[in-house]
């Protein structure tokens, strides 16, 4: 069982990063606007659908292995996994709010011109996204070591 839970969480952390990676790409490399609002008209709301649907999945296989490896009994001790374990839900924490914050802007504007908070708040959380999840990655493997 814990395989299984193990290869999902696996799985969802690669379709949920690897979704960001490309669609930080293509914000990038895709540099005719009205292409790119298209794309974003088009691909946005259902790319929002399923990210969310496996970040869900992330945080309950996560929280899956947390509670059976008894981990909430590692977590505040004086040990070496308790940092990493810290920081690796801080961020995993961060990461969903900055979620929610462009969902939220998505879904309310999207085919709609945006004012600049809206542009400045959808930019930074997708940034945000971006990094936090290749810091979230190199925790992850730490703690795999260590476990
Ligand atoms: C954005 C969210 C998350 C991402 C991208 C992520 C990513 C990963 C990855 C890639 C691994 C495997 C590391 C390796 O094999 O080297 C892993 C393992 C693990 N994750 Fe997550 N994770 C996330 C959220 C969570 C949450 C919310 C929890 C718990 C509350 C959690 C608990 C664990 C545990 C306990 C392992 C180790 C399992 C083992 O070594 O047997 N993860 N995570």
């Amino acid at each position: 069982m814990m395989n299984l839970v193990l290869y999902i969480h696996l799985l969802a952390a690669t379709v949920w990063i690897g979704g960001s990676v490309f669609l930080f790409a293509l914000g990038i490399f895709l540099r005719d606007k009205d292409a790119q609002k298209k794309v974003y008209f088009y691909v946005g709301p259902i790319y929002g659908y399923v990210e969310s649907v496996w970040l869900t999945i992330l945080i309950i296989t996560g929280l899956w292995m947390f509670f059976h490896m008894g981990l909430e009994n590692v977590i505040h001790g004086e040990n070496l996994i308790a940092p990493i374990l810290q920081k690796k839900l801080f961020l995993v924490v961060l990461i969903t709010i900055a979620t929610i914050i462009h969902m939220y802007i998505a879904f309310k504007t999207n085919g709609l011109e945006r004012t600049p908070l809206q542009k400045f708040l959808s930019r930074a959380s997708s940034m945000a996204i971006f990094v936090l999840n290749l810091i979230i990655l190199w925790y992850a493997m730490e703690l795999r070591t260590l476990l």
